[in-house]
């Protein structure tokens, strides 16, 4: 059976690693995108997959687009939500709508979408739904209290969900990758990123396509009885 997969903020970072790494094993993949129509048109052409354009904080946005892609791709039967924005800032100078954009988009874009693909999956006694948490959400840090507390707050709904699921074919794992070297970490300023870098006993950032291999591995049909774990990725930076 060929499987359905979307991965959500899929066509950059270690979304497009996860696109592409999910493409490679013959799986039908769609990746969903918010804002940049160049940068996704770019990627359908270089890797021959489908991208989306809606905002996954957007409730019924997530509803009908899934609906879509189910109407004209089949069930959708693996999700990744790897969506993610930050909008770093201490919290004694933070917004409202900085907290409340990170809150929406990184946590709330997890409950949008796999309400939209739940049920199905339930109904055909099968999913594999991989939420992109991060070392962040684990140990903390400066700067990101909105950040910290969606990804912190995506570990307890990977658990929570994999309990529900777990009597209806379905398995629910987060991931919490390190600091990889995509266009997010890039935007961290150089000496505060010399000084994160400093502390991962590995010696250097992770790799998207490193993030991508432990998801494959989280999705594929025989890893059915791992559900509600988290796999931390992050080069031995938190132990945990
Ligand atoms: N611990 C303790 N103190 C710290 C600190 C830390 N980690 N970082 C900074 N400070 C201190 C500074 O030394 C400074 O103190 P003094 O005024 O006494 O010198 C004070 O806090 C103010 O720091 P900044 O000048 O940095 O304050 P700012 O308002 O200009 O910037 C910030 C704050 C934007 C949060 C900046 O510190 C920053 O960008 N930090 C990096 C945050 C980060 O790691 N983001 C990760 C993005 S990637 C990601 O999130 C992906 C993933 O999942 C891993």
């Amino acid at each position: 059976m060929t499987h359905v997969a979307i991965v959500t903020g899929g066509t950059r970072g270690i979304g497009a690693a996860t696109s592409t790494a999910l493409k490679d094993i013959g799986y039908e993949v769609i990746a969903i995108y918010r804002g940049d129509t160049e940068r996704a048109e770019k990627f359908t052409a270089e890797t021959g997959i489908e991208a989306r354009q809606w905002d996954v904080a957007d409730f019924d946005a997530c509803r009908e687009g899934v609906a879509q892609i189910e109407a004209e791709f089949g069930p959708v039967s693996v999700l990744i939500n790897n969506a993610g924005i930050t909008r770093d800032g201490t919290a004694h100078k933070m917004s409202e709508d900085n907290w409340q954009a990170v809150i929406d988009t990184n946590l709330g874009s997890c409950f949008n979408m796999c309400r939209a693909v739940i049920e199905g999956m339930r109904a055909r006694k099968y999913g594999r739904i991989v939420n992109v948490g991060s070392i962040n959400g684990q140990a903390g840090q400066y700067g990101q209290v909105n950040y910290a507390a969606a990804k912190s707050g995506i570990h307890g709904f990977t658990k929570a969900l994999a309990q529900e699921g777990a009597g209806a074919g379905i398995t629910v794992n987060a991931i919490a990758p390190g600091y990889i070297d995509t266009d997010m970490v890039a935007s961290v300023p150089d000496d505060i990123l010399e000084k994160i870098v400093a502390k991962i006993p590995v010696g250097r950032l992770g790799k998207a396509s490193e993030i991508a291999r432990s998801i494959k591995f989280l999705v594929s049909e025989n890893a059915g009885f791992i559900t509600g774990s988290t796999l931390s990725v992050n080069g031995g930076q938190h132990m945990y």
